[in-house]
């Protein structure tokens, strides 16, 4: 059929059990049963064949998906391998309608869907919607535009927690200012968002100097640009930071975008990148109580090839196990790397005030510190770990009321 038959008003949304929003897209203008497939034509010109039994798994009805918990009840498995082709119409408020035909064992089935939904999906290799990658890469230049938000607007608005949030997934960091100087601020300000990962250094963290440290945060010493805990397998995706005194002389944090790095070490020095990609190394933490271990790569890469993840912690990393062929190699790669990431030119600098709180992605940015004097004043910082899971969720919740 075509487009003729269409209202010219704007579609009516089919429940597709999604929340996500997917209304809004080009109104489907034509749609034909072809080949085992249903072929569909929006608007904009965009093409797609549907196999039928993509469209029979993704049904929508109450039958087929649950109309509270919206999962899904139809089991293909249950259905004949090889489907008859329904009856194609386009709906007068623009859905696509197939009617199933009668087959053993099955009454004839009707399926409705979405124009806009389907849209989102018309192409296996278009972005999820949930998850576009939206990182911006930086320099030390942001710090003339800094990502940050009013601890009030966060706590008590949702356009600031989202607002906040949206800031961390761009730039993988985000400030807050002018927050209490409470201890366990930490903890309310992850509980805004999800609840705090636990890790070997408890639900929280206190960073100060201490007598008998277990980790260098512990001390007074300079910290180089890190992430914390790659030597497990899952390390904390964000770490929250809390500034509650600093009074000491020294101890400015830093701040550097890890991933930007990575992308300028494989066009500058490809034979570093490579090393570092494909090596996998030894991180290890002990003390009395634990013994955390595990092996990967410096720079993690995604599906595409591209740098995902960091494991670059030179004081928690272990025994370096190589043949020995490849030790001078590894040690030069690292080293470039290491000058980069230290390089001012990619480092942003700031000192944390108290009440003020830096949050970012442990896997993305790395952080670290300026040595500092203890015998100057109090220096208290308060860490905690958030769930990437947590965090996304939260933001794609809230950015259902503004899309
Ligand atoms: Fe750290």
């Amino acid at each position: 059929m075509t487009a003729e038959a269409l209202a010219t008003e704007q579609p009516d949304n089919v429940d597709m059990g999604e929340l996500a929003p997917y209304a809004g897209g080009p109104r489907l203008t034509d749609a034909e049963s072809r080949h085992g497939a249903v072929s569909l034509t929006w608007a904009d010109g965009t093409r797609a064949d549907f196999p039928l039994m993509w469209l029979r798994d993704h049904c929508a009805c109450a039958q087929c998906r649950h109309p509270r918990t919206r999962e899904r009840l139809v089991r293909i498995i249950d259905l004949p391998e090889t489907l008859p082709e329904p009856a194609v119409t386009l709906t007068a408020s623009g859905a696509l309608h197939l009617e199933w035909p009668a087959m053993s064992g099955f009454n004839v089935h009707e399926s409705l869907f979405d124009a806009g939904w389907l849209y989102q999906r018309a192409d296996a290799y278009r972005a999820d919607p949930l998850d576009v990658d939206r990182k911006i890469p930086w320099t030390s230049a942001i710090a003339d535009a800094l990502p940050v938000a009013d601890h009030h607007a966060f706590m008590h608005t949702e356009a600031g927690l989202c607002d906040w949030l949206q800031a961390l997934d761009r730039y993988g960091f985000a400030l807050l200012r002018n927050g209490p100087t409470e201890p366990g601020e930490v903890i309310r300000v992850a509980e805004r968002v999800g609840w705090p990962r636990e890790t070997n250094f408890g639900r929280h963290f206190d960073v100060v100097s201490m007598p008998d440290p277990n980790n260098a945060a512990y001390t007074a010493v300079a910290l180089e640009p890190h992430v914390d805990l790659p030597n497990w397998q899952r390390p904390p995706d964000f770490q929250l930071l809390y500034c509650l005194a600093n009074e000491a002389e020294g101890g400015e944090s830093t701040l550097t975008d890890g991933l930007a790095v990575a992308w300028a070490l494989r066009d500058r020095d490809p034979d570093a990148y490579r090393i570092l990609t494909e090596t996998r190394i030894d991180f290890r933490f002990q003390d009395e109580n634990a013994d955390i271990h595990y092996r990967g790569p410096v720079i993690g890469c995604d599906d595409n090839g591209n740098p995902s993840v960091l494991r670059f912690n030179n004081w928690i990393r272990d025994t370096l196990r190589l043949p020995a062929a490849e030790v001078d190699g590894f040690y030069r790669a690292y080293r470039r790397f290491w000058g980069m990431l230290r390089d001012p030119a990619w480092t942003l600098r700031f000192m944390l005030r108290p009440g003020e709180m830096i949050a970012f992605d442990n896997l993305r940015v790395l952080h670290g510190r300026d040595t500092f004097d203890p015998n100057t004043g109090h220096r208290h910082l308060q860490g905690t770990y958030l769930d990437r899971d947590l965090i996304r969720s939260r933001q794609r919740v809230l950015e259902r009321a503004t899309a």
